[in-house]
């Protein structure tokens, strides 16, 4: 059976700042959702990571279906209207536009989705982020797809080994997506060359080369270039297609356990190291740190299995010490140096108007 997943985010309101949303908001979501089960969708799920609200709906219609997409809008306004109503923080956050206009590409929401003959047996996982944004997958799905240290089913398997090929999205580029193909192993070099920019060049999907199929979908909206202005940060939705032709599970979560340094944290203004957390955390030290969660789950005819949180075992504890300890590092300097984001990404207007007051101020000297 063909079938498609689509995995669409926003924040629309928090409880106490930048938080997680009330129980109230996410049952609004989930009512207006169920009204589509059986129907549209075959399926769905709702969670939440941090202030971002994740609905993952499955169904036989294409990827970037204005229905689809019309029933996350309207169940993130019915949510919206719950946020406003309990005066949660940041009401409509995401939802950048006052109307629906055929998909939420450049609406706010992000979206990661794609369809595939489902195979008899169909695992797949779901990252959702907070407090941080879409490069942060790329050094997990580089490690994951493409580097044996990693991912020893690159010598293993024979579909494996014969590589990956991804698509990597300009995020700067605002005429239009400005996107390039680069295959592994042949050009990991290049591909590494664009990765390690995480503020720029994003993964958008990945494919297996052995049949084509779609590994990875990736959210890579910038909320920025929607709004002209700092809305908050684009807290990354991915999908996973995971086993046989593509990495196992396991070899997927491996490179999380690295707690690499993000963009994000406070403010989306700072560095800080991605925590694995449980899906259903709210947010804490210094609005973050940056958190990424991880449900897995098996498909059927569309429908889904209860989802298991990857995160939750005692292995991600000992990890989740470590990036803690990583955390306070970084934020025992304070504003200096890479503890804060180049002024280019700087995410608050504030910064731009004091250095133009001091300006003025400056005086030179031969
Ligand atoms: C929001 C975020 C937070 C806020 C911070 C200040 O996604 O990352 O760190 O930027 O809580 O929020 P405001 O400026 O809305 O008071
Ligand atoms: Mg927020
Ligand atoms: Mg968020």
């Amino acid at each position: 059976m063909r079938i498609t997943i689509s995995a669409i985010k926003a924040d629309i309101g928090s409880i106490g700042g930048h938080v997680r949303p009330s129980n109230a908001l996410l049952e609004a979501v989930n009512a207006s959702i169920r009204t589509h089960k059986g129907s549209t969708l075959i399926d769905a799920h709702i969670g939440f990571t941090g202030d971002d609200v994740a609905i993952l709906m499955t169904h036989t219609r294409p990827v970037s279906d204005p229905q689809i997409h019309k029933i996350a809008w309207d169940a993130f306004l019915q949510g919206t209207e719950v946020a406003k109503r309990q005066g949660l923080y940041g009401a409509g956050q995401d939802l950048l536009k006052d109307a629906f206009s055929g998909n939420v590409h450049g609406l706010g929401p992000g979206v990661a989705e794609f369809s595939f003959d489902e195979r008899p047996n169909e695992p797949f996982l779901m990252f959702t982020a907070d407090k941080t944004e879409p490069g942060a997958y790329n050094l997990p799905l580089y490690l994951a797809f493409a580097d044996p240290m990693y991912n020893t089913g690159l010598i293993l398997s024979p579909d494996v080994g014969q590589g990956f090929r991804f698509t990597i999205l300009d995020t700067q580029f605002t005429d239009g997506d400005r996107t390039i193909q680069l295959d592994t192993p042949e050009e990991l070099y290049d591909l590494a060359a664009l990765l390690r920019d995480n503020g720029r060049f994003v993964v958008r999907s990945i494919n297996a080369r052995s049949n084509g199929e779609p590994a990875v979908a990736c959210s890579t909206s910038r909320l920025r270039n929607i709004a002209g202005k700092y809305v908050g940060k684009d807290d990354p939705i991915m999908l996973v297609r995971t086993q046989k032709s593509f990495p196992a599970t396991g070899e997927v979560l491996a490179p999380f356990g690295i707690g690499h340094y993000v963009a994000g944290f406070m403010r989306g203004s700072h560095t800080g190291p991605l925590m694995p957390v449980c899906a259903g955390t709210a947010m804490s030290y210094f609005d973050g740190p940056p958190a990424v969660s991880c449900l897995a789950f098996s498909i059927r005819d569309g429908q889904l299995t209860e989802p298991v949180d990857l995160f939750d075992h005692p292995y991600w504890d000992w990890v989740r010490q470590r990036v803690s300890r990583k955390a306070c590092d970084m934020r025992a300097q304070g504003f200096s140096g890479p503890a804060m984001l180049p002024y280019a990404d700087l995410e608050y207007g504030g910064i731009k108007h004091r250095m133009e007051g001091l300006e003025t101020r400056f005086a030179v000297s031969k």
